[in-house]
């Protein structure tokens, strides 16, 4: 275990910015995460798990602590459910394709979702209809002050839409280690109502979709809609899809009626972001090496050297119009650093 100096983290955030950490480890056990937090009481610390979900704006004067802890495995199962266990630093991906593999059923509609499984409970991450929420078990995090290790519940994870505890009431007080997920091993629910699932399973002539199915019709359609962040760096949505008062939506709606939205509960309606930006005129346009995605336009992109402040500006003139045009806020879903 080595602390690394003025270390470049180009290639530990999928925006691929180059900024610098003052200090920087990989920490592969838990007994070495102990070590290090024990070590370092007194030090400003950032915990970096697959750098998914961040905006660099500036050098980290910090010692960053990537969390690289690896493995996964089944913990408990009966006839119809199973436990499955991943450590922090499991690539997401993989660790779908590992479960779709061996037959258990719940994480396929978020198949090629980047990042590390350590930080998935954080924003409660979701795609076509699921949620981490609804296969969840629990999590074990560390705390930084003790390093006592703390099991969080479903239910003492508080998660919200792209929300939870990670983000408000303990937010940098522990370091989430694994999580384990409770899967279906028979009775799969196949949710393929969202958006195009069922459009592409069609085209393949599909009518009893399994696992598998699903999890490649999600492939297909990311891949369509999303850059790889190997290719173009990126964040994947840049912003939330914002949550509007019926009473005041009714209102904008009267001045857009082709405007989308979806009911949420009696008083509130989810707007698509990524549609106000298109309206906006934002989708496609680049500003130097920073942009917005030429097919989705919540996801903003680094062309090659973009500085996570251009890219900053990019998003505040979004917001800026998007609020002139619609009344609305539209606010970000990655750290900004
Ligand atoms: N839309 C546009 N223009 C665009 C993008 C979207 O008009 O450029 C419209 C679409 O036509 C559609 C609606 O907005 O009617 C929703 O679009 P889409 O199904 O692509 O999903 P989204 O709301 O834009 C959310 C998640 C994505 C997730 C998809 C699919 C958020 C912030 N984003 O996007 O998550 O993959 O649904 O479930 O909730 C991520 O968080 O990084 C992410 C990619």
């Amino acid at each position: 275990m080595n602390i690394l100096p003025h270390f470049s983290l180009k290639k530990h955030n999928t925006f691929g910015i180059d900024a610098f950490a003052k200090k920087f480890i990989a920490v592969h056990t838990v007994a070495e995460l102990e070590i290090v937090l024990n070590q370092n009481q007194n030090t400003e610390l950032f915990i970096l798990g697959g750098g998914s979900n961040m905006l660099l704006t500036q050098d980290i004067d910090a010692l960053v602590i990537h969390v690289d802890l690896k493995g996964k495995k089944i913990i408990k199962e009966n006839d119809d459910f199973v436990w499955v266990e991943s450590q922090a630093g499991e690539n997401w991906h993989e660790f779908v394709l590992w479960t779709i593999n061996q037959d258990f059923g719940g994480l396929e509609n978020m198949s090629l979702i980047p990042g590390n499984v350590g930080t998935t409970p954080v924003q409660n991450i979701g795609a076509y209809g699921a949620e981490i929420k609804d296969t969840f078990a629990y999590c074990e995090a560390m705390n930084i002050e003790n390093q006592e290790i703390k099991t969080f519940t479903k239910d003492e994870c508080n998660f919200g839409y792209r929300e939870s505890i990670f983000k408000h009431e303990v937010k940098n007080q522990f370091v989430i280690t694994s999580v384990v997920f409770k899967l279906t091993k028979k009775n799969h629910k196949i949710n393929i109502s969202y958006g195009d699932i069922s459009g592409e399973l069609a085209k393949k002539n599909i009518t009893n979709p399994t696992l598998v199915d699903v999890s490649n019709a999600v492939i297909t359609i990311r891949k369509s809609k999303l850059p790889d962040p190997k290719e173009l760096g990126n964040s994947g949505s840049f912003f939330k899809n914002p949550i509007v008062l019926k009473s005041d939506f009714e209102k904008i709606h009267q001045r857009f009626p082709e405007m989308k939205f979806y009911e949420i509960s009696d008083t509130e309606v989810k707007v698509p972001a990524g549609w106000l930006i298109e309206q906006a005129g934002f989708k496609g346009k680049r500003f130097g090496d920073a942009g917005v995605h030429k097919n989705q336009a919540l996801v903003l992109v680094n062309y090659g050297n973009a500085t996570g402040k251009e890219i900053l500006n990019v998003a505040h003139e979004i917001q800026d119009t998007v609020f002139k045009l619609f009344g609305i806020r539209i606010e970000a879903e990655v750290n900004i650093i």
